[in-house]
């Protein structure tokens, strides 16, 4: 099927994108609302984006959702509806949807871009935070199956994931590994990190085989 679309991003960037895939199950005619025809999501309200992130994550994410490892209200009731294959259509067609080929923010101001780039790439040692990248791999791409790309979504998004795991209103991290992160980054720290990564370009994730267990050992905490 061809498909032109016009997507609006994050401040009032508008593209033309053409791409050729097929078309979205019925499960997935509700997503759209929020997470946009092409799966890119609505930075500007923090929707995130699901288009190209990985299969597996997104169906457990919706899992988390509907048993409430991870509480969100709102996706609390478009999760819950869901059967197992339901989860497993729509986790699949997003995966393979093309990835977004914008930033979805133009860069921070140098203080907040260079704090957040270094602690993407090197992390702080002193405060035990690893590097972004070390799991999320360079540039924040991700790897599937176990760890999402970090690019294409907001810095809001992105932060309040942080706090939703300081919190504990977010888990089922494979072994706690984003709960430990979060509770050793500031405010400061994670708000510089996530508006540099808003402002990278989402490319395609890195893919291995190694890690896919995680998923099957993480589960509900
Ligand atoms: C009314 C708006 C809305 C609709 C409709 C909606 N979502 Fe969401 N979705 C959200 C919001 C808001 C979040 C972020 C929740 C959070 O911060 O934890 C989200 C998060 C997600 C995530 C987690 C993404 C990630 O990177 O971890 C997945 C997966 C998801 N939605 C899938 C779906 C699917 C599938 C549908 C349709 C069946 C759907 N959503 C419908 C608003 C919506
Ligand atoms: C030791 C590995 C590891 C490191 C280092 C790491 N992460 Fe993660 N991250 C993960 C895993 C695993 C997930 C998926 C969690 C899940 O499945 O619920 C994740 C998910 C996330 C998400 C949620 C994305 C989404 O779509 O909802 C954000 C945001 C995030 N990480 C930010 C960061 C930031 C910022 C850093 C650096 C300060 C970082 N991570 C370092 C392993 C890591």
């Amino acid at each position: 099927m061809q498909i032109v679309n016009r997507a609006v991003l994050g401040a009032g960037l508008i593209f033309w994108s053409v791409g050729s895939w097929a078309a979205p199950p019925p499960q997935a005619a509700s997503c759209a609302a929020c997470h946009g025809a092409e799966g890119q999501g609505l930075p500007a309200a923090n929707y995130p984006r699901l288009a190209g992130l990985p299969a597996a994550y997104l169906a457990e994410q919706l899992q988390h959702f509907a048993d409430g490892t991870r509480q969100n209200a709102i996706m609390a009731g478009m999760a819950k509806p869901l059967s197992a294959a339901d989860i497993h259509a729509v986790a699949e067609y997003y995966a393979g949807l093309p990835v977004p080929s914008a930033a979805v923010a133009a860069a921070p101001d140098a203080a907040l871009r260079q704090r957040g780039e270094w602690l993407a790439q090197y992390g702080d040692m002193a405060a035990g935070v690893p590097a972004c990248f070390r799991c999320h791999a360079a540039d924040g791409v991700g790897v599937a199956p176990v760890f999402p790309p970090l690019t294409g979504q907001s810095a809001k998004y992105l932060a309040d994931q942080i706090a939703a795991w300081k919190q504990g209103t977010r888990k089922g991290d494979p072994n706690d590994l984003m709960h430990t992160v979060a509770l050793r980054m500031t405010e400061a720290d994670t708000q510089a990190v996530a508006a540099y990564l808003a402002s990278l370009t989402p490319k395609a994730a890195v893919v291995t085989a190694v890690g896919a267990e995680m998923h099957s050992t993480g589960g509900a905490k």
